[in-house]
Protein backbone atom coordinates (compact mmCIF):
# COMPACT_ATOMS: atom_id res chain seq x y z
CA UNK A 1 0.00 0.00 0.00
CA UNK A 2 1.23 3.23 -1.01
CA UNK A 3 1.84 6.23 1.96
CA UNK A 4 -0.52 9.00 1.18
CA UNK A 5 1.17 12.54 2.30
CA UNK A 6 -1.29 15.61 2.53
CA UNK A 7 0.64 18.55 0.52
CA UNK A 8 -0.98 21.67 1.88
CA UNK A 9 -0.14 24.29 -1.29
CA UNK A 10 0.73 21.01 -3.80
CA UNK A 11 -0.96 23.44 -6.56
CA UNK A 12 1.93 25.87 -5.62
CA UNK A 13 5.06 26.37 -7.26
CA UNK A 14 7.31 24.39 -4.83
CA UNK A 15 4.69 22.19 -3.66
CA UNK A 16 3.91 20.91 -6.67
CA UNK A 17 7.57 19.98 -7.83
CA UNK A 18 7.48 18.21 -4.70
CA UNK A 19 4.52 16.15 -5.06
CA UNK A 20 6.35 14.64 -8.40
CA UNK A 21 9.22 13.69 -6.33
CA UNK A 22 6.96 12.00 -3.55
CA UNK A 23 5.13 10.27 -6.56
CA UNK A 24 8.97 9.80 -7.99
CA UNK A 25 9.68 8.07 -4.44
CA UNK A 26 6.53 5.76 -3.90
CA UNK A 27 3.83 7.77 -2.22
CA UNK A 28 0.76 9.27 -2.58
CA UNK A 29 0.35 12.92 -2.73
CA UNK A 30 -2.64 14.87 -2.15
CA UNK A 31 -2.67 18.37 -2.79
CA UNK A 32 -4.75 20.63 -0.79
CA UNK A 33 -5.01 23.77 -2.10
CA UNK A 34 -7.27 26.65 -2.46
CA UNK A 35 -6.05 27.64 -5.85
CA UNK A 36 -5.56 31.49 -4.87
CA UNK A 37 -2.47 31.32 -6.12
CA UNK A 38 -1.76 27.44 -7.08
CA UNK A 39 -3.03 26.06 -10.15
CA UNK A 40 -5.55 23.14 -10.89
CA UNK A 41 -3.06 22.15 -14.20
CA UNK A 42 -0.12 21.87 -11.58
CA UNK A 43 -1.89 18.99 -9.35
CA UNK A 44 -0.93 15.66 -11.90
CA UNK A 45 0.33 13.23 -9.04
CA UNK A 46 -2.44 12.77 -6.87
CA UNK A 47 -5.81 14.16 -6.70
CA UNK A 48 -6.52 17.76 -5.70
CA UNK A 49 -8.93 18.80 -2.48
CA UNK A 50 -9.62 22.57 -3.47
CA UNK A 51 -9.48 23.67 0.67
CA UNK A 52 -8.24 26.40 3.02
CA UNK A 53 -6.27 26.09 5.82
CA UNK A 54 -8.22 28.38 7.61
CA UNK A 55 -11.24 26.53 7.36
CA UNK A 56 -10.52 23.57 9.85
CA UNK A 57 -13.39 21.58 8.86
CA UNK A 58 -11.82 21.44 5.61
CA UNK A 59 -8.66 20.33 6.92
CA UNK A 60 -10.57 17.39 9.08
CA UNK A 61 -12.64 16.55 5.98
CA UNK A 62 -9.30 15.73 3.98
CA UNK A 63 -7.72 13.99 6.80
CA UNK A 64 -10.81 11.80 7.20
CA UNK A 65 -10.91 11.39 3.19
CA UNK A 66 -7.14 10.73 2.46
CA UNK A 67 -5.58 9.05 5.71
CA UNK A 68 -2.30 10.48 5.36
CA UNK A 69 0.74 9.69 7.68
CA UNK A 70 2.51 12.53 7.32
CA UNK A 71 2.26 16.37 5.75
CA UNK A 72 4.08 18.47 3.70
CA UNK A 73 3.13 22.13 4.69
CA UNK A 74 3.64 24.80 1.93
CA UNK A 75 0.80 27.08 2.06
CA UNK A 76 1.46 30.33 2.38
CA UNK A 77 1.48 33.92 1.20
CA UNK A 78 5.35 34.89 -0.13
CA UNK A 79 5.49 38.00 -1.20
CA UNK A 80 8.38 39.95 1.33
CA UNK A 81 6.83 43.58 -0.30
CA UNK A 82 2.97 42.45 0.39
CA UNK A 83 3.60 41.44 3.52
CA UNK A 84 4.93 44.71 4.33
CA UNK A 85 1.60 46.40 3.67
CA UNK A 86 -0.75 43.42 4.66
CA UNK A 87 0.44 42.02 8.00
CA UNK A 88 -2.57 40.60 9.33
CA UNK A 89 -3.62 39.26 6.32
CA UNK A 90 0.17 37.44 6.29
CA UNK A 91 0.20 36.05 9.88
CA UNK A 92 -3.26 34.71 9.24
CA UNK A 93 -2.88 33.09 6.27
CA UNK A 94 0.43 31.81 7.74
CA UNK A 95 0.51 31.53 11.46
CA UNK A 96 -3.08 30.77 12.04
CA UNK A 97 -3.21 28.64 9.25
CA UNK A 98 -0.26 26.61 10.44
CA UNK A 99 -1.80 25.97 13.78
CA UNK A 100 -4.76 25.06 12.24
CA UNK A 101 -2.97 22.35 9.99
CA UNK A 102 -0.87 21.28 13.22
CA UNK A 103 -4.34 21.05 15.24
CA UNK A 104 -6.14 19.02 12.41
CA UNK A 105 -3.00 16.65 12.60
CA UNK A 106 -3.34 16.27 16.08
CA UNK A 107 -6.83 14.79 15.84
CA UNK A 108 -6.02 12.58 13.02
CA UNK A 109 -3.07 11.31 15.18
CA UNK A 110 -0.63 12.39 12.42
CA UNK A 111 2.82 13.64 14.05
CA UNK A 112 5.03 14.26 10.91
CA UNK A 113 5.48 17.35 8.97
CA UNK A 114 7.88 19.11 6.38
CA UNK A 115 7.72 22.48 7.08
CA UNK A 116 8.25 25.25 4.26
CA UNK A 117 10.17 27.90 5.79
CA UNK A 118 13.04 30.43 4.39
CA UNK A 119 16.69 31.44 4.54
CA UNK A 120 15.13 35.16 5.71
CA UNK A 121 14.24 34.16 9.03
CA UNK A 122 17.71 34.74 9.19
CA UNK A 123 17.14 38.50 8.37
CA UNK A 124 20.91 39.92 7.36
CA UNK A 125 23.81 38.69 8.13
CA UNK A 126 26.11 41.41 7.04
CA UNK A 127 27.43 38.84 4.38
CA UNK A 128 28.66 35.81 5.88
CA UNK A 129 27.59 32.07 5.44
CA UNK A 130 24.40 31.40 6.75
CA UNK A 131 23.69 28.50 8.76
CA UNK A 132 20.88 26.86 11.01
CA UNK A 133 22.89 28.07 14.05
CA UNK A 134 22.77 31.63 12.79
CA UNK A 135 20.86 33.79 15.00
CA UNK A 136 17.27 33.70 13.99
CA UNK A 137 16.39 37.75 13.50
CA UNK A 138 13.72 37.40 10.51
CA UNK A 139 13.19 41.24 9.22
CA UNK A 140 10.26 41.17 7.01
CA UNK A 141 6.37 40.35 8.59
CA UNK A 142 7.10 37.35 5.69
CA UNK A 143 9.73 36.16 7.24
CA UNK A 144 8.25 36.96 11.02
CA UNK A 145 5.57 34.70 10.21
CA UNK A 146 7.80 31.80 8.96
CA UNK A 147 9.89 32.50 12.17
CA UNK A 148 6.84 31.86 14.07
CA UNK A 149 5.84 28.57 12.99
CA UNK A 150 8.84 27.03 13.32
CA UNK A 151 8.44 28.05 17.25
CA UNK A 152 4.80 26.56 17.14
CA UNK A 153 6.28 23.59 15.64
CA UNK A 154 8.80 22.86 18.69
CA UNK A 155 5.74 23.78 20.99
CA UNK A 156 4.08 21.03 19.84
CA UNK A 157 6.50 18.53 19.79
CA UNK A 158 6.49 19.28 23.27
CA UNK A 159 2.64 19.07 24.16
CA UNK A 160 1.82 16.86 21.13
CA UNK A 161 4.58 14.77 20.42
CA UNK A 162 5.07 16.09 17.14
CA UNK A 163 8.33 15.21 14.66
CA UNK A 164 8.92 18.40 12.29
CA UNK A 165 11.84 19.52 9.96
CA UNK A 166 11.95 23.07 8.88
CA UNK A 167 13.44 23.67 5.47
CA UNK A 168 15.07 27.06 4.90
CA UNK A 169 14.98 28.11 1.44
CA UNK A 170 17.26 29.93 -0.28
CA UNK A 171 16.19 31.52 -3.75
CA UNK A 172 13.99 29.28 -5.00
CA UNK A 173 14.23 28.76 -9.01
CA UNK A 174 14.15 27.19 -12.01
CA UNK A 175 11.45 24.41 -13.60
CA UNK A 176 11.17 20.96 -13.52
CA UNK A 177 14.01 19.48 -16.09
CA UNK A 178 10.84 17.08 -17.76
CA UNK A 179 9.09 20.42 -18.48
CA UNK A 180 6.17 19.57 -16.82
CA UNK A 181 5.78 21.98 -14.04
CA UNK A 182 7.26 25.84 -13.64
CA UNK A 183 6.88 28.83 -11.98
CA UNK A 184 3.83 31.00 -12.24
CA UNK A 185 3.67 33.37 -10.13
CA UNK A 186 0.63 36.48 -10.81
CA UNK A 187 1.83 39.01 -10.55
CA UNK A 188 5.61 38.07 -10.35
CA UNK A 189 8.13 39.46 -8.52
CA UNK A 190 10.89 37.03 -9.05
CA UNK A 191 14.63 37.91 -10.48
CA UNK A 192 14.43 34.89 -12.97
CA UNK A 193 10.71 34.74 -14.26
CA UNK A 194 10.87 38.41 -14.86
CA UNK A 195 13.54 38.38 -17.12
CA UNK A 196 12.77 35.24 -19.33
CA UNK A 197 9.07 37.44 -19.01
CA UNK A 198 11.38 40.42 -20.63
CA UNK A 199 13.36 37.81 -22.59
CA UNK A 200 9.96 36.90 -24.63
CA UNK A 201 8.95 40.31 -24.66
CA UNK A 202 5.55 39.94 -22.25
CA UNK A 203 7.09 43.03 -20.52
CA UNK A 204 9.04 46.07 -21.57
CA UNK A 205 12.13 45.53 -20.12
CA UNK A 206 13.24 44.97 -16.79
CA UNK A 207 14.71 46.88 -13.69
CA UNK A 208 17.77 46.12 -11.86
CA UNK A 209 17.11 47.35 -7.93
CA UNK A 210 20.42 48.83 -7.15
CA UNK A 211 23.69 48.61 -8.31
CA UNK A 212 25.48 50.13 -5.32
CA UNK A 213 25.56 47.12 -2.67
CA UNK A 214 29.22 46.20 -1.17
CA UNK A 215 29.72 43.15 -3.53
CA UNK A 216 31.47 42.14 -6.63
CA UNK A 217 29.94 43.54 -9.01
CA UNK A 218 27.71 46.11 -6.73
CA UNK A 219 24.10 44.18 -6.67
CA UNK A 220 22.73 41.71 -4.17
CA UNK A 221 23.88 38.34 -3.92
CA UNK A 222 21.31 35.27 -4.14
CA UNK A 223 22.14 31.45 -3.59
CA UNK A 224 19.51 30.05 -6.42
CA UNK A 225 18.41 26.47 -5.97
CA UNK A 226 16.82 24.45 -8.11
CA UNK A 227 13.16 23.57 -7.50
CA UNK A 228 13.44 19.99 -8.02
CA UNK A 229 16.52 19.76 -5.98
CA UNK A 230 14.47 21.42 -3.15
CA UNK A 231 12.08 18.64 -3.77
CA UNK A 232 14.30 15.87 -3.63
CA UNK A 233 15.07 17.71 -0.20
CA UNK A 234 11.47 17.16 1.07
CA UNK A 235 11.36 13.87 0.29
CA UNK A 236 14.89 12.82 2.01
CA UNK A 237 13.06 15.25 4.91
CA UNK A 238 10.01 13.08 5.21
CA UNK A 239 12.01 9.83 5.18
CA UNK A 240 14.00 10.90 8.31
CA UNK A 241 10.58 11.67 10.43
CA UNK A 242 10.44 7.90 9.49
CA UNK A 243 11.43 6.34 13.25
CA UNK A 244 12.57 9.89 14.90
CA UNK A 245 12.10 11.22 18.08
CA UNK A 246 9.80 14.53 18.72
CA UNK A 247 11.29 17.63 18.21
CA UNK A 248 12.33 20.06 15.36
CA UNK A 249 15.33 19.82 12.93
CA UNK A 250 16.02 23.08 10.61
CA UNK A 251 18.27 23.02 7.44
CA UNK A 252 18.96 25.35 5.29
CA UNK A 253 18.76 24.75 1.13
CA UNK A 254 20.85 26.47 -0.87
CA UNK A 255 22.62 26.32 -4.10
CA UNK A 256 26.11 27.00 -1.85
CA UNK A 257 27.02 29.62 -4.01
CA UNK A 258 26.28 33.98 -4.57
CA UNK A 259 25.18 34.62 -7.69
CA UNK A 260 24.32 38.43 -8.54
CA UNK A 261 21.62 40.14 -10.01
CA UNK A 262 23.69 40.77 -12.97
CA UNK A 263 25.65 37.35 -13.70
CA UNK A 264 21.36 36.69 -13.33
CA UNK A 265 20.25 38.54 -16.26
CA UNK A 266 23.36 37.92 -18.31
CA UNK A 267 22.99 34.25 -18.15
CA UNK A 268 19.27 34.52 -19.41
CA UNK A 269 20.04 37.07 -22.38
CA UNK A 270 22.78 34.08 -23.22
CA UNK A 271 20.13 31.42 -23.14
CA UNK A 272 17.31 33.16 -24.65
CA UNK A 273 19.96 34.86 -26.97
CA UNK A 274 17.57 38.25 -26.55
CA UNK A 275 18.96 41.56 -25.68
CA UNK A 276 16.06 42.90 -23.70
CA UNK A 277 16.03 45.95 -22.03
CA UNK A 278 16.98 46.27 -18.13
CA UNK A 279 17.61 49.58 -16.45
CA UNK A 280 18.83 50.75 -13.39
CA UNK A 281 16.17 51.67 -9.92
CA UNK A 282 16.74 52.52 -6.73
CA UNK A 283 17.56 49.91 -3.99
CA UNK A 284 14.59 47.91 -3.17
CA UNK A 285 13.54 48.07 0.47
CA UNK A 286 14.16 45.03 2.33
CA UNK A 287 17.00 43.29 0.36
CA UNK A 288 19.56 42.39 1.95
CA UNK A 289 23.23 42.60 -0.04
CA UNK A 290 24.31 38.92 0.03
CA UNK A 291 22.19 35.58 1.44
CA UNK A 292 24.12 32.44 0.80
CA UNK A 293 23.75 28.92 2.57
CA UNK A 294 25.89 26.91 4.29
CA UNK A 295 25.22 23.36 2.93
CA UNK A 296 27.57 21.16 5.41
CA UNK A 297 24.43 20.19 7.74
CA UNK A 298 22.20 19.03 4.63
CA UNK A 299 24.75 17.42 3.69
CA UNK A 300 26.08 15.76 5.74
CA UNK A 301 22.49 15.00 7.88
CA UNK A 302 19.70 15.03 5.38
CA UNK A 303 22.54 13.04 2.82
CA UNK A 304 21.30 15.75 0.26
CA UNK A 305 23.45 17.54 -2.39
CA UNK A 306 21.59 19.52 -4.99
CA UNK A 307 22.49 18.53 -8.41
CA UNK A 308 20.63 20.80 -10.51
CA UNK A 309 21.63 24.64 -8.98
CA UNK A 310 24.20 25.98 -11.33
CA UNK A 311 23.27 28.41 -13.28
CA UNK A 312 23.32 27.21 -16.34
CA UNK A 313 20.71 24.72 -15.70
CA UNK A 314 18.46 26.58 -13.53
CA UNK A 315 17.90 29.08 -16.00
CA UNK A 316 17.83 26.84 -19.08
CA UNK A 317 14.72 25.26 -17.14
CA UNK A 318 13.13 28.30 -16.18
CA UNK A 319 13.51 29.44 -20.09
CA UNK A 320 12.31 26.45 -21.69
CA UNK A 321 9.05 25.89 -19.35
CA UNK A 322 8.73 30.10 -19.91
CA UNK A 323 8.74 29.68 -23.55
CA UNK A 324 6.32 26.96 -24.14
CA UNK A 325 3.87 27.62 -20.98
CA UNK A 326 3.46 31.42 -21.22
CA UNK A 327 -0.30 31.09 -21.73
CA UNK A 328 0.03 30.20 -17.97
N1 LIG B 1 15.54 41.92 -8.49
C1 LIG B 1 15.80 42.89 -9.46
N2 LIG B 1 14.82 43.17 -10.38
C2 LIG B 1 13.61 42.51 -10.39
C3 LIG B 1 13.36 41.51 -9.41
C4 LIG B 1 14.35 41.25 -8.47
O1 LIG B 1 16.87 43.51 -9.47
O2 LIG B 1 12.78 42.82 -11.25
C5 LIG B 1 16.60 41.61 -7.51
C6 LIG B 1 16.17 41.81 -6.08
O3 LIG B 1 16.36 43.14 -5.69
C7 LIG B 1 17.08 40.82 -5.35
C8 LIG B 1 17.26 39.69 -6.37
O4 LIG B 1 16.90 40.23 -7.62
O5 LIG B 1 18.32 41.40 -5.13
C9 LIG B 1 16.36 38.49 -6.09
O6 LIG B 1 15.04 38.94 -5.92
P1 LIG B 1 13.77 37.97 -5.86
O7 LIG B 1 12.56 38.84 -5.68
O8 LIG B 1 13.81 37.03 -7.00
O9 LIG B 1 14.03 37.10 -4.57
P2 LIG B 1 14.30 37.56 -3.05
O10 LIG B 1 15.72 37.22 -2.78
O11 LIG B 1 13.89 38.94 -2.78
O12 LIG B 1 13.24 36.68 -2.29
C10 LIG B 1 13.35 35.30 -2.15
C11 LIG B 1 11.98 34.65 -1.98
C12 LIG B 1 11.34 35.10 -0.70
C13 LIG B 1 12.28 34.87 0.45
C14 LIG B 1 13.58 35.53 0.17
C15 LIG B 1 14.57 35.31 1.23
O13 LIG B 1 11.17 34.98 -3.06
O14 LIG B 1 10.14 34.38 -0.49
O15 LIG B 1 14.12 35.04 -1.05
O16 LIG B 1 15.59 36.23 1.07
F1 LIG B 1 11.80 35.39 1.60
Amino acid sequence: MTKTILVTGGAGYVGSHACKALAAAGYTPVSFDNLSNGHEWAVKWGPLVVGDVLNPDDLDAAFAAHKPVAVMHFAALIEVGESVKYPEKFHRTNVTGSFNVLKAMGRANVDRIVFSSTCAVHGDVGGALIKESSPIDPISPYAKTKAEVEGLLADFSLSDGLKAVALRYFNASGADPDGELGEAHDPESHLIPIACQAALGQRDGMFIYGDDYDTPDGTCLRDYIHVADLAEAHVKALKRLDGAVPGVEAFCLGGGVGTSVREVLDCVKKISGVDFSVKLQARRPGDAPSLVADLSKARTVLGWTPSHSDLTTIIKTAWAWHQKHHHH
